[in-house]
This record gives structure tokens, sequence and C-alpha cells, in this order.
């Protein structure tokens, strides 16, 4: 599984980046606004900082509009995948710029047949959101399970990409569901790191070096 950071903020990019565990970025227009910087300086920033996949959203609502907006962000880097919303006018633009070989990531997927749909139309990647899912009383990871089935038994090579995670809960049951990429805010990366019987064992290990080899003076 694949692990990207879900967000446009650079120091939480070069946290995760140091960790050696990140694998590509994902960004939104609401995470690219928090931020108030130009969004293709950005993205060109994200870039330089994390090797792979980095996902740019178009903020245009027809395909029209869509489809050359799609072609300026891939222009900004070769790691550059062009994120399109799961409408009408996103699967046309979608079917548009996969065919002239640019990677899309078709994100605002809420249920499996409009992960068939992105399938179709050519997507690299499709984007169902776990936690809002969740959050209208649904399982958010019962689709990602539908999805990868789906995807097996039909030989899509659309990759799916469990987005809106918000526990590390939610990651593992990704993982589980056999997704190929998670991505997920630093906040989350960062709590999968905790247990406290890490703490407390090499609190106790350090304790025991210490009363052994370095004897109070
Ligand atoms: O990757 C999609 C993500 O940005 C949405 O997350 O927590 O706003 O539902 P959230």
């Amino acid at each position: 599984m694949k692990f990207f950071l879900d967000t446009a903020n650079l120091d939480e990019l070069k946290k995760g980046a140091e960790w050696g565990i990140v694998d590509g970025v994902t960004t939104n227009p609401s995470l690219i606004a928090k931020e108030g910087i130009k969004f293709e300086d950005r993205i060109a920033e994200i870039c330089q900082i994390i090797d792979g996949d980095i996902s740019a959203e178009v903020v245009s609502t027809e395909a029209k509009l869509m489809i050359p907006e799609g072609k300026k962000l891939a222009a900004i880097h070769k790691n550059v995948v062009v994120k399109l919303p799961l409408t009408r006018e996103g699967i046309k633009a979608c079917s548009a710029l996969s065919s002239e070989g640019i990677r899309t990531n078709v994100t605002l997927c809420f249920s499996a047949a409009q992960a068939i749909l992105a399938a179709k139309a050519g997507a690299y990647l499709v984007s169902p959101f776990v936690g809002r899912i969740d959050d209208i009383g649904w399982d958010g990871n019962q689709l990602i399970r539908d999805i990868v089935d789906i995807y097996i038994e039909q030989g899509f090579k659309t990759l799916v990409l469990a987005a809106s995670l918000r526990t590390s809960l939610h990651v593992i049951e990704a993982a589980r569901a056999g997704a190929q990429v998670g991505t997920m805010p630093f906040k989350v990366l960062d709590s999968m790191f905790n247990h406290p019987l890490t703490d407390k064992g090499l609190d106790q290990f350090l304790k025991d070096y210490q009363k052994a080899f370095e004897p109070a003076k």
C-alpha cells in the first residue's frame, strides 16, 4: 500500500518525507486555499519535496475548461496527476485526458457505480471518501472493499486510493480491503506511530542499560 499525505502544507510534507514512508501527495481546492499561496507555485514546491504522484485538482466544472486546465497542471511537473470530480463533465474530461496519456485521479467518489465509471474513463486513480461516508452513518470501508472486488473481477487497471481517512483504524481497514493507496492528513500518519507499550518498553530498556553500564557517580 502506498501512503500519500493529504496536505498542501510544506512543513508537514518535509516531516513526512524525513520518515521515508510518503509515496505521494493529494491536494484539493480546500487544502490549497488554507495555505493562501498561488496554486501552481505550491504544486511545484510540493514536487520538489516528494518524489511521487502529486494530485492537483481542477476548479473548472465544464469538460471544455477542465481539459486545458488539466493539461496546464500536468505541465507543471511529470509527477502531477490531474484530479477531476466524479461528475458527467469530470468523466468526460477524464476520458479525454487519459486518451492523451495524462494521468488522472477521479475524486469525490461515493459509490461503486461511480468507481466503475472512473475505471471505464481510464482513470489512473479513483478516490472514494471513507470518512465522509462514515459521517452520514454508512460504512466507508465497505465501499473500498466493494470497489477493490469489482476492479479485480473486471480486470480494471485503475488504482483505488482510499481518501478522507481520518483515523489509523481507517488506514488499517483500507489496507485490509486491498486499497493500493491511502491518503491521510499528517496527524493521522503521525498517530500511527503511537503505542503506550512502545514508550513503556523503550523507557525500561534504557533504564536497564543505564543501570548496568552507566552507574550513578
Ligand atoms: O482526500 C480527500 C480529503 O481531503 C477529504 O478529507 O476529511 O475533508 O473528508 P475530509
